[in-house]
C-alpha cells in the first residue's frame, strides 16, 4: 500500500482521508472562532484579497471547493447576484453543515454538496471560477484534485488556490515556533483539541512551497499561473488560468 503524510506521520494513502475527516469532525464547531484567534483576524484579509483578485461578475458560475464554514461562498454569492450560481462543497459533513446553517441564518440558500475534490461530480467546462481556500494541503492526491479543478473550468476560467505556504526569512524561525508551540495550546484551550491543531501546523510544513505548487498547477493543465505572496509568504494565492 502506498504511503503518504498526515502532518509529520507516514500513513497508508487509503487512511489519510479518514484522519483528515477526524480533524475536521472535531474542530467544526469551533472552526470560525479558532480561525480568528490563530491568525489574529488575518484570514479575513487573505480572503478579502482573494475575492478582489477573483473579480467574480454578475451571472458567473463559481465552485467553492473545501468550502467549510462558507466564508468565500457567502461573499461570492453577493458578487454573482441572482443570475449567477455559487456551489458550496466540502468532503466533510460537519464542516459543510456548520457552513450551511450559518449561510441560512444570514438568509442565503446556496446549492451545497458533499463531495471529494479528487472526484468532482460536475460536467467538464461548467464553471467560470473555482476556489479552494486552506483545503488543498489536506487532500491526499493533490495532482488529481488540481486536474479535476482544471477539468470543470470553462476555457479562460480561473482557479484560485489560497493556502499556507513558505514564509520568507527572517520570519521563518519565529513563525515555526509560534505554529508548533502556540497553535496546539490554543487549540487545546479553545477547542479542547490540541492534536488537530498540531496536525494543522505540521501539514503547513509538509505542503508544497510556492514554486512547487505553481509547477503542479501547470502539470495539471493550467496554461498560466501567477503567485501572490501574502504576509511574507505565510499564505500564497495561486491563480491558474485554464487556456
Ligand atoms: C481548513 S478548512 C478550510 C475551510 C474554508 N475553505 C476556509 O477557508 O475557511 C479545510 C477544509 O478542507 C476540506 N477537505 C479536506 N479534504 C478534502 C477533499 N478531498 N475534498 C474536499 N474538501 C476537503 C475539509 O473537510 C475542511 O472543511
Amino acid at each position: 500500500m502506498a504511503q503518504t503524510h498526515f502532518g509529520y506521520r507516514q500513513v497508508d494513502e487509503a487512511e489519510k482521508a479518514r484522519h483528515v475527516r477526524g480533524v475536521f469532525d472535531s474542530v467544526a464547531g469551533k472552526y470560525d472562532v479558532m480561525n480568528d484567534l490563530m491568525s489574529a483576524g488575518l484570514h479575513r484579509v487573505w480572503k478579502a484579497y482573494t475575492l478582489a483578485v477573483a473579480r467574480a461578475k454578475e451571472g458567473d458560475r463559481v465552485l467553492d471547493i473545501a468550502g467549510g464554514t462558507g466564508d468565500l461562498a457567502r461573499a461570492f454569492a453577493r458578487q454573482v447576484g441572482e443570475r449567477g450560481t455559487v456551489v458550496h462543497t466540502d468532503i466533510n459533513e460537519a464542516m459543510l453543515r456548520t457552513g450551511r446553517n450559518r449561510l441560512l441564518d444570514e438568509g442565503l440558500s446556496l446549492p451545497t454538496l458533499l463531495c471529494d475534490a479528487e472526484k468532482l461530480p460536475f460536467a467538464s467546462q461548467s464553471f467560470d471560477l473555482v476556489t479552494v481556500a486552506f483545503g488543498l494541503r489536506n487532500m491526499t492526491h493533490k495532482e488529481q484534485a488540481l486536474a479535476e479543478m482544471c477539468r470543470v473550468l470553462k476555457p479562460g476560467g480561473r482557479l484560485l488556490v489560497l493556502e499556507f505556504s513558505r514564509v520568507a526569512e527572517p520570519l521563518r524561525k519565529p513563525y515555526d515556533w509560534y505554529s508548533m508551540n502556540i497553535l496546539p495550546r490554543l487549540g487545546q484551550f479553545v477547542a479542547g483539541d490540541g492534536e488537530s491543531y498540531r496536525y494543522l501546523a505540521e501539514s503547513i510544513r509538509m505542503h508544497p512551497d510556492q514554486a512547487t505548487l505553481k509547477a503542479m498547477m501547470k502539470t495539471a493543465g493550467f496554461g498560466h499561473v501567477d503567485v501572490h505572496n501574502l504576509t511574507a509568504g505565510v499564505v500564497a494565492l495561486h491563480v491558474g488560468i485554464r487556456c
